[in-house]
């Protein structure tokens, strides 16, 4: 297939709102969660007596994007590109280093823990591994209750009450409320943790990889719980994950992020349909589509050379020492553009965003039981 290799290729309609500069913020106003150039560098430290900085690990370098109310934002990319990171800074489990986070029209990127205090109701989080979040020595009813109890406005018996109910809401024996987490199966206990997270009624919860631990068949359970409680209670979930087809189920929108940057985000369809960004392009093809015929014709991208490390990431687009496209289609001049320009991630087709100066969709790759994808720009 012939491919499209400017970046006006993938507006060939020359629609004049796309491709000028729009970020995914400027995109979202009314979104819940705003977050602008968000950045947060972990400090390596060195000597005996006296330590000084040395470095920084740029876990998260940079990201931008908008979590709509009541939507799902997948966040997807290979281990340590800094997905956790920018789920727990989000959280404010951590803080940024530098950037913006509006939550609910506020920046909340810079508030005391005191005033922070009052917005943990609003977002919350759940983790990978339930056992480790869950303290080993209190029962069900003290950890799922224990938000409660921080609120300080009800009686033990009246939380007593409200545990048990959220218990049989996400599929527990309410019955079970003096056990201990040990005595619950994995996907039981990211019950537990749901419940938890869910018991003062958040509009936000970053969910941490929080299938990734569990057999397959329960994966889909816990999956599905977490969407009916998105439907009842209008929650907006960060959804983290390294598989793209858990991505694929839940999410509407996905955030692919390399190396602490986001590299493309778009609409789930789009993304699966349409990939633009070369890094996307590599993601999908390693996708096995269930059709043989269609698979055997689809190119798989083999990225070559490791990982580079957070600590010294590459100048211009971070992904220019492993991209396949840097490496065997552009020129010169282009290369040099993509090892010196960072390239911004902007609007590039109706609704995507990429990071990239040379663009193109990828419809030989799709992941979409129907690739075709009549209609897209750059298809033909
Ligand atoms: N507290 C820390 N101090 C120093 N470096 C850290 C710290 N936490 C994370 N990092 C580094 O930041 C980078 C991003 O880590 P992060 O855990 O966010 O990645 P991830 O995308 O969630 O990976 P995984 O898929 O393996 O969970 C990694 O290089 C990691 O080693
Ligand atoms: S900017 Fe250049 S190196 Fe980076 S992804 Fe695009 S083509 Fe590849
Ligand atoms: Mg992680």
């Amino acid at each position: 297939m012939s491919v499209p290799t400017r970046p006006q290729d993938v507006n060939p309609a020359g629609d004049p709102t796309l491709a000028t500069g729009i970020s995914p913020i400027d995109a979202d106003m009314d979104a819940l969660l705003r977050v602008n150039n968000v950045a947060k560098h972990f400090p390596i430290k060195q000597g005996i007596l006296i330590q000084r900085q040395v470095g920084a690990v740029r876990a998260v370098d940079g990201v931008t994007f908008a979590v709509r109310a009541g939507e799902t934002l997948g966040l997807v990319g290979e281990s340590g590109c800094g997905k956790s990171t920018t789920g727990r800074v989000v959280a404010k489990l951590l803080e940024p280093t530098s950037g913006e986070i509006y939550f609910d029209g506020q920046d909340i990127a810079k508030l005391s823990l005191r005033r922070m205090r009052a917005l943990r109701t609003d977002i919350q989080m759940i983790f990978q591994d339930p056992y480790s979040s869950l303290n080993p020595r209190h029962t069900i009813g003290t950890i799922v209750g224990a938000p409660f109890r921080i609120q300080n406005t009800k009686t033990d018996h009246g939380i007593k009450a409200e545990v048990q109910g959220l218990m049989e809401r996400v599929g527990l024996n309410p019955e079970h409320y003096n056990r201990y987490p040990h005595e619950f199966s994995g996907g039981q206990r990211q019950r537990i943790g749901i419940a938890r997270a869910i018991a003062l009624r958040p509009k936000l919860i970053v969910c941490d990889e929080p299938v990734s631990a569990l057999d397959v068949s329960i994966q889909a359970q816990v999956v599905n719980l977490l969407e009916d409680l998105q439907n009842e209670f209008g929650l907006a979930y960060i959804f983290v994950a390294h598989d793209l087809s858990v991505v694929r189920h839940i999410a509407d929108r996905v955030a692919v992020m390399y190396l602490g940057k986001i590299m493309e985000l778009t609409d789930r369809d789009t993304l699966y349909s349409a990939p633009m960004h070369p890094y996307t392009h590599s993601l999908m093809s390693a996708v096995p589509v269930p059709d043989p015929r269609k698979e055997n014709k689809r190119e798989r991208i083999l990225l070559v050379g490791d990982l580079p490390s957070p600590i010294n990431p590459p100048s211009g687009c971070v992904f220019h020492t492993r991209c396949p496209k840097y490496r065997s289609v552009l020129s010169d001049n282009d290369q040099l553009r993509c090892r010196s320009d960072v390239p911004p991630l902007e609007l590039k087709a109706t609704g995507q965003f990429a990071a990239c100066h040379f663009p193109e969709v990828r419809a030989d790759i799709a992941v979409a039981e129907d690739a075709g994808i009549a209609g897209r720009p750059g298809s033909g």
